[in-house]
């Protein structure tokens, strides 16, 4: 048996689950858990599981299935499955692996201590009713020092028909600007230089809070928010994701424009270049409404770097209509894109669909989308080369431990030699040398913050 309480936390999928993870994390702490590196030393193992698509939910399994055997020489072990396989399962997740003491969906991140309460009680719990989700008492235990997550709203009310998010998520609920304002203070307080704000749906901020203006516009909104919180001291970049195209306002693009902290980094999902297919999927807009969105962004902000994400192999997609996400990859040129095959998920009208694409053609499809992803990602590096870029210090390069690591406005990577000591935090005017697809390196102009 181990002397001290020590836990391990292993998180899947996107930054919603990082950031419940590191405030499970700052509870665990509060209640006197140590974190170890090495699950096998813990005597509590958190899996913070992601179902987005079928082969993120097997991964849960197989290192369940692990600790499980080792709990069964090992009784003092607890288990613990939080987040979005947790919710999709409950508890089928028991009957499947018994050895599990809790499992509990996103909603209940933030009442971790109480359900280990029951727990050490000698109860076998889930957590996965619907409920309001308390505001945050307890200080996370993030994984940067440089760069914080700060989730402004909860959950998702859109109905994408691929998509199970909504249904592991819950419904849409909105901080309060107070508190929200208040964490960042707190995280510029504790020293930290860049805030990335969170959502499934970013734009959907505020729509649930009370209030609308003369206009009838929501009182609140995340273009309002952002002048709300721009001018907390000590904060010097400020980042958003992820946007939905349906609700993306050009009043949030001249914000951007408008507010200097604000990063001109743009990551809106478009999913499909083809308007059947975007039909299909229920997202409530057409590819010339993404065209008209990225020209706008382009329009104020011409540097701006744009990512987004896409499915290919959706239900009865054609030939022609995967050509027009190609299309559109090549007319937008992205400086980034998340791509994945379509995996019909459990509780999403898609999958009960009898036109489903062949996994061959899928994974070919997915190839050939790569392939000019990874083209025009290089084209677009080549705009940085012989150029400075601001770059915000975060880490030593895992590969170089020569130089360090950070991140340009635009959200890219970059490389340059440097002392972490000195530099972390930093934000440091650098010439950019070598450009690669997604990352570049360059030299320090200065070594002084600008
Ligand atoms: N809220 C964001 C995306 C959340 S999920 C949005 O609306 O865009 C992250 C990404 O996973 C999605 O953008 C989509 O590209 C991908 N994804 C979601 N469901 C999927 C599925 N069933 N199969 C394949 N990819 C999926
Ligand atoms: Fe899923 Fe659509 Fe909500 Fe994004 S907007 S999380 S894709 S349902
Ligand atoms: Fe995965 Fe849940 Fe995020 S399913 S992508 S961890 S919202």
């Amino acid at each position: 048996m181990t002397q001290k309480k020590l836990y391990n936390i292993t998180t899947f999928g996107c930054q919603m689950n990082k950031a419940d993870s590191e405030r499970m994390a700052g509870i665990l702490e509060n209640m006197g858990f140590q974190f170890t590196e090495d699950p096998n030393n813990a005597n509590l193992i958190v899996y913070n599981t992601c179902t987005i698509r079928d082969n993120a939910e097997q991964k849960v399994y197989s290192y369940l299935g692990r600790q499980a055997k080792r709990k069964q020489v090992q009784p003092d072990l607890t288990l613990v499955v939080a987040g979005c396989v947790a919710q999709q399962e409950g508890e089928q997740l028991l009957r499947r692996v018994p050895e599990l003491d809790l499992v509990m969906g996103p909603q209940h991140a933030n009442r971790l201590d109480s359900l280990l309460d029951q727990v050490f009680a000698g109860n076998q719990v889930v957590a996965t009713e619907p409920i309001h989700i308390y505001e945050d008492i307890t200080k996370p235990r993030r994984e940067s020092k440089v760069s914080a997550w700060v989730n402004i709203i909860y959950g998702c009310n859109e109905r994408c028909s691929y998509c199970v998010v909504p249904s592991v998520r819950g419904v849409e609920q909105s901080r309060t600007p107070e508190s929200i304002k208040a964490e960042i203070e707190d995280i510029a307080r504790q020293g930290y230089k860049e805030v990335t704000l969170l959502g499934q749906n970013i734009d959907a901020y505020g729509r649930d809070l009370p209030g609308t203006t003369q206009t009838g516009r929501h009182l609140h909104t995340l273009t309002d928010l952002l002048y709300y919180i721009h001018d907390v001291e000590g904060i010097d970049r400020i980042r958003f994701a992820t946007s939905h195209p349906r609700y993306f306002t050009e009043r949030l693009i001249k914000a951007c424009h408008e507010l200097p902290k604000v990063c001109e980094h743009f990551h809106i999902p478009f999913q499909s270049g083809d308007n059947d297919i975007l039909k299909a999927m229920k997202r409530g807009y057409t590819h010339e409404r993404y065209r008209d969105i990225i020209a706008k962004i382009r329009h104020y902000m011409p540097h701006a770097a744009i990512s987004a994400d896409a499915i290919v192999g959706f239900p009865g997609e054609t030939e022609q209509q995967f050509q027009n996400t190609l299309n559109l990859v090549e007319d937008i040129g992205f400086d980034q894109l998340n791509t994945a095959a379509y995996s019909p998920r459990p509780n999403t009208p898609a999958a009960l669909w009898d036109n489903q694409i062949s996994e061959e053609e899928k994974n070919d499809r997915l190839q050939r989308l790569n392939h000019l992803v990874a083209i025009k990602a290089g084209e677009r590096s080549q705009r940085y080369l012989n150029k400075v870029e601001q770059v915000l210090v975060e880490d030593i390069n895992p590969k170089d431990t020569t130089q360090v690591m950070g991140r340009t406005d635009g959200n890219r990577l970059t490389f340059f030699k440097g002392d972490l000591q000195e530099l972390k935090g930093k934000i440091i005017p650098v010439k950019i040398t070598e450009v690669r697809a997604f990352s570049l390196t360059g030299e320090a102009l200065s070594l002084v913050s600008a």
